[in-house]
């Protein structure tokens, strides 16, 4: 797919702005701090609902406007559909397909897919175990749209598990009796979590056992014999299930493993945490709680890996991103963030040459020397809130 306009009101340091774009590379160029990845940030927030730099809504409202809007007509085929998300910080978000009525903004979700390349990859490397639970959640996502309806259940049965256990540890530190009602709600919560928790564990192991592979070889294609790769989901459950309940799980290595099973493994680990959970009056057990260690060779990437070797390892991971989402669906648009000044020499190369058959690229930079050769393409000066095709 790929977008063919862009158009902002109210957004970041835009008041309006319009930008067409065709398919191939297009590439935004101006000085630090003119708005190009305000630009980008935009296609990306209507991949995902969310921005890739920061955490809520509020900053990507001009400031002292009211709401921002991001609208885009996006091409798939022979297919048209222009997608417009209405931001509203503080209050709920609206969006609307073709100039329908409205719809909820997750039913946006699958019409306009990206991969992101920026600066703050380096976190999915160098980063806390979060980011690298939010690459997973959000490659799920966009590989399954239906997911955001997990994630957002998931994060609701967790936020009201853990008000529940706040009030028992409040009480029981205050000595007062646990009521046996508060404990017989807690039972409930568990299985809330258990169930939602094993669906969005299914998909991330299934996720991990696909990227695997196209990880090792874009690594390879980055960095040759620089390898293997090799990606390890550790589970919160297992950990809990192996420090001494009894339980016996297979470790979580070894073969697929279904929905019911997960479900059965943090039924038993939450079952097994709960003393301890009631003590620090927190969830102590779930997909929140998981790890995904990046391992290069034998060692984990994180604390071993070199600057160099923790960059090819993001773009490793972001391009096997794409390789997956364009096998499984229509082809993402690849963006571009910056990255190219980041890089040496030979990765910059590589990585373009990986990247420029790419049906839409979008590339950002401080000026056109960072933009290599192979990605030649539209080009739009940007600068004093100003979008111009050179
Ligand atoms: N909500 C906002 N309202 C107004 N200006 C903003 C807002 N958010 C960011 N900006 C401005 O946008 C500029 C940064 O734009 P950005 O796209 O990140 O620059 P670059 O061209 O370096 O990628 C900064 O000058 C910043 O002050
Ligand atoms: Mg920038």
């Amino acid at each position: 797919m790929h977008v063919t306009h862009l158009s902002l009101a109210d957004f970041r340091s835009y008041a309006r702005v319009e930008v067409p774009l065709d398919p191939g590379v297009t590439s935004f160029v101006g000085p630090n701090g003119q708005g190009k990845t305000n630009l980008i940030e935009a296609v990306g927030y209507l991949a995902t609902l969310a921005s890739h730099r920061v955490s809520s809504d509020a900053p990507l409202v001009r400031v002292g406007a009211p709401r921002a809007v991001v609208r885009a007509a996006v091409t798939q085929g022979d297919r048209s559909q222009l997608v417009e998300l209405e931001l509203n910080p503080g209050k709920a978000n609206r969006a609307r397909i073709n100039r329908s009525s409205q719809v909820r903004p997750r039913d946006v979700l699958g019409i306009v897919r990206t991969v992101l390349f920026a600066p703050e990859d380096l976190a999915l490397v160098k980063g806390d175990p979060g980011d690298r639970r939010r690459f997973m959640d959000e490659l799920i996502t966009a590989r399954s749209p239906r997911m955001a309806g997990v994630r957002s259940d998931y994060e609701r049965v967790l936020k009201q598990r853990n008000t529940l256990l706040k009030s028992a540890a409040m009480a029981r530190r205050h000595g007062g009796a646990k009521s046996g009602a508060d404990l017989s709600t807690l039972d409930v919560w568990d299985q809330h979590l258990a169930r939602v928790g094993a669906e969005l564990l299914f998909q991330r192991l299934e996720l991990i056992s696909v990227l695997q592979p196209l990880a090792d070889k874009a690594y390879e294609s980055l960095a040759p014999g620089g390898g293997p790769l090799a990606l390890e989901y550790r589970s919160s459950a297992d950990a809990a299930a192996d420090a001494g309940t009894g339980v016996g799980p297979d470790g979580g290595t070894g073969g697929p493993t279904g929905r019911e099973e997960l479900y059965a493994r943090l039924t038993a680990a939450l079952a097994g945490a709960r003393k301890q959970e009631i003590e620090r009056g927190v969830t102590l057990v779930g997909p929140h709680r998981d790890e995904l260690v990046l391992k290069l060779g034998q060692l984990p990437a994180k604390g071993y890996a070199s600057h160099g070797e923790s960059w090819s390892y993001a773009l490793a991971l972001r391009l096997a991103s794409y390789e997956l989402l364009r096998a499984e669906g229509s082809e993402p648009v690849l963006v571009l963030d910056d990255v190219f000044a980041e890089l040496d020499a030979r990765r910059r190369e590589r990585l373009a040459e990986l990247v420029a058959p790419g049906e839409q690229v979008l590339v950002t930079a401080a000026v056109d020397d960072d933009v290599p050769g192979v990605l030649t393409g539209a080009r739009y000066a940007v600068s004093g809130g100003e979008v111009a095709r050179v």
